[in-house]
């Protein structure tokens, strides 16, 4: 009789907050983002410090403000107007890659290229899971400013294979840590004119290592179908963190039942957690204990 009151008194409220949350199952749900503001977009998490809209008071700093744009189904979140996000964990940002390309024709002239400028993103540092991919058979492509770069080449005779990205019509490198944005610039030692044949463009991107694979030659001559291949399935892994320029020693944003700890490159901090404790340890009762039936 006494137990069935304590599981009564236990279970009422339970039940009420799984009706508002829509049958999301944990209280953990509760304080992802701050009171009042929207903790998802589509399918996509936003945990405070980040924030959905300008000026609602929902982020932490102006530039963890992000735009969640419902005129796409299911909606997509960006961060800058035109960098996409595809998810956002405790310490790390992914988002999509954007494919920067050059088109040659028989006179070695450019006939269609395309930059994507992601110079901006200040708050964020380029993960060192990132590799730098170049394309194509007389290409020399850098990230600018960094010295971070590589040469794909091949000559018409040659055989490229496929899953090999090793400087026969593909190469790979590691960046520098510490970056806050990229843009690419391109070299060419002939300007396509030896290879048009059989490769056309070259192309560069960065992205996580190990989630691209050189298709081998129809990679080299179909344009269309490997950028939409790269942009759809390649995700640049950004890391994030709050405080930047600040120490530990310093934080005042870490909540009841967590604790600072120091990034590890120097700059900025994260807030975790107690042990035995989840959530958002960001948030006013954020760090919640777990209980142990
Ligand atoms: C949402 O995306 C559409 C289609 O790209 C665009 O026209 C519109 O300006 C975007 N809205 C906002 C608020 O960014
Ligand atoms: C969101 O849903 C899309 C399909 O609608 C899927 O491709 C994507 O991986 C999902 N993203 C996350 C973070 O679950
Ligand atoms: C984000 O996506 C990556 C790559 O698919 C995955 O490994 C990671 O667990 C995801 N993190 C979150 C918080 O969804
Ligand atoms: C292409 O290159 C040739 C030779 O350098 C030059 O004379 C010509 O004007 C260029 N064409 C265009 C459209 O730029
Ligand atoms: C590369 O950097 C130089 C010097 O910082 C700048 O003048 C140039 O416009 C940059 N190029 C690209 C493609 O961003
Ligand atoms: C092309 O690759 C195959 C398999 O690696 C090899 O047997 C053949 O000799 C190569 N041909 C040329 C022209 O390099």
């Amino acid at each position: 009789m006494l137990l069935h009151f304590i599981l009564c008194l236990f279970t009422f409220p339970s039940t009420m907050a799984l009706g508002t949350l829509q049958g999301s199952n944990s209280s953990a749900m509760n304080n992802i983002a701050k009171p009042g503001c929207q903790s998802h977009c589509g399918n996509i998490t936003v945990p405070y410090p980040f924030g959905i809209g300008k000026d609602t008071g929902c982020s932490l700093y102006v530039w963890f403000h992000l735009n969640c744009n419902t005129s796409f189904d299911p909606p997509k979140l960006f961060l800058a107007s035109d960098v996409e996000i595809y998810n956002i964990s405790d310490s790390e940002l992914r988002i999509f890659t954007s494919v920067d390309y050059r088109c040659y024709d028989q006179y070695g002239n450019v006939t269609n290229y395309y930059d994507s400028n992601r110079n901006g993103l200040y708050a964020f540092t380029l993960s060192g899971k990132n590799k730098f991919t170049v394309i194509g058979c007389d290409d020399l492509a850098v990230i600018n400013g960094s010295g971070n770069g590589c040469y794909g080449s091949c000559t018409e005779s040659s055989n490229v294979t496929a899953g090999e990205c090793s400087g026969n019509g593909c190469c790979q490198t590691s960046i520098t840590n510490g970056l806050h944005g990229y843009s690419v610039r391109f070299l060419t030692l002939q300007s396509h004119i030896d290879v048009l044949t059989i490769n056309d463009c070259g192309y560069a991107f960065l992205g996580e290592e190990n989630t691209f694979r050189f298709g081998g030659a129809s990679d080299l001559s179909h344009s269309t179908d490997l950028i939409r291949r790269v942009e759809s399935s390649v995700l640049v892994v950004l890391d994030w963190e709050i405080g930047q320029g600040y120490s530990c020693s310093e934080a005042t944003e870490c909540k009841e039942n967590s604790e600072c700890h120091g990034a590890a490159d120097g700059g900025g901090y994260h807030c975790r957690c107690n042990q035995g404790y989840e959530g958002n340890p960001y948030l006013d009762q954020g760090c919640q204990g777990q209980f142990l039936v």
